[in-house]
């Protein structure tokens, strides 16, 4: 292994712009941790002594010929992407204790799939809370001294609401998805096919903005406009398009399709995508024609967004500029 990142920092760690003093960095708190290793806060020190909180990832202790690869590929790809608002930045890499560190900028609301999940299970707790309240008092409402009291306690629970619930509408949730598609739409312009994309792979930021992250999997397909996986690793089969699925090619168009999964996460707020079918019947379930349904609180227009990025012929699905422009028309509908 070391061999081989050795052999690696030479070709795709070049001392430029983005190599950083290690030194310059102070480790705070755990903000996540995966397969790969873990994401770390840190504080960083420009050369004017300016100091900025920073997410830091490194390398589990034993990490696999594949997770090196994959972490170095991440650095180089994120490198190659260049800048743009709606993806994560690449502010430098180094190396610790032997270890390559990758510092990118740090989003304050962590990843979209727990953001979305906090959102939800805050409504389910409100919702249990008014309902157990109405209940235990069901039987007072003719008395007009309780019945004020009920009043007072739901508007108190409806106050916490507001105060622990990020207050987010519809727009909010369509905004999100519309910045996620041009952020695509930016690294396809770029060719890069990312391969993961899905709401635990997009942070937010506080001021709402959101950026695409992890691209430890991603491929720049300059050669052929197609990337090929061999060998096998952990794969996000219920993001997969059916031909990523059978043939394991990824094309911006398997991407695509899993931007429509994303938008399925966000409207449910965060829950899990094919929630009655097992990751083992999905090739299965998709071959017959199937689709995930309309989930509940979806509205027609957005719904036909979503099942259009699933068309079986990876061509007729949308481009990522096409999704960013209906998006657009449907967010419209709210100014
Ligand atoms: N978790 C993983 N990466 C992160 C980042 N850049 N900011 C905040 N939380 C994260």
């Amino acid at each position: 292994n070391r061999d081989y990142a050795v052999e690696n920092s030479d070709t795709v760690l070049p001392h430029n712009k983005f190599l950083l003093a290690p030194q310059r960095l102070k480790f705070k708190g755990i903000l996540g941790s995966g397969a790969y290793g873990i994401v770390r806060l840190a504080s960083l020190q420009d050369e004017f002594g300016a100091i900025a909180d920073v997410a830091v990832k490194m390398m589990k202790d034993d990490p696999t010929i594949d997770d090196i690869k994959n972490f170095y590929r991440e650095i180089s790809m994120m490198k190659s992407a260049g800048q743009h608002p709606n993806i994560v930045s690449l502010i430098g890499y180094c190396t610790l204790y032997n270890k390559p560190l990758l510092v990118v900028e740090y989003c304050s609301k962590g990843d979209l799939q727990t953001y979305l999940r906090t959102i939800w299970q805050n409504i389910v707790n409100v919702v249990f809370e008014c309902r157990t309240h109405l209940k235990s008092n069901v039987a007072c409402v003719c008395n007009y001294k309780k019945t004020h009291t009920i009043a007072n306690r739901l508007y108190d629970i409806q106050r916490d609401v507001t105060k622990y619930i990020e207050n987010i509408t519809s727009a909010d949730l369509l905004n999100f998805a519309r910045q996620v598609a041009t952020g695509m739409e930016f690294l396809s312009s770029n060719r890069i096919v990312h391969r993961d994309l899905a709401a635990r792979n997009v942070l937010v930021r506080s001021d709402r903005v959101v950026k695409i992250s992890d691209f430890g999997l991603s491929r720049d397909i300059y050669q052929e406009n197609v990337y090929r996986k061999k060998g096998n690793g952990k794969l996000p089969l219920k993001w997969m398009a059916l031909e990523a699925l059978t043939h394991q090619i990824y094309t911006t168009y398997s991407d695509v399709w899993a931007f429509g999964i994303l938008l399925w996460e966000i409207v449910t707020l965060g829950a899990t995508p094919y929630p009655d079918t097992p990751t083992n019947k999905i090739l299965q379930f998709l071959k017959s024609g199937y689709r995930m349904e309309r989930p509940p609180n979806c509205s027609r227009e957005l719904y036909s967004i979503m099942y259009s990025c699933w068309n079986i012929r990876p061509q007729s699905r949308p481009t990522f500029t096409e999704l960013k422009q209906n998006l657009d028309k449907l967010l419209s509908n709210y100014s």
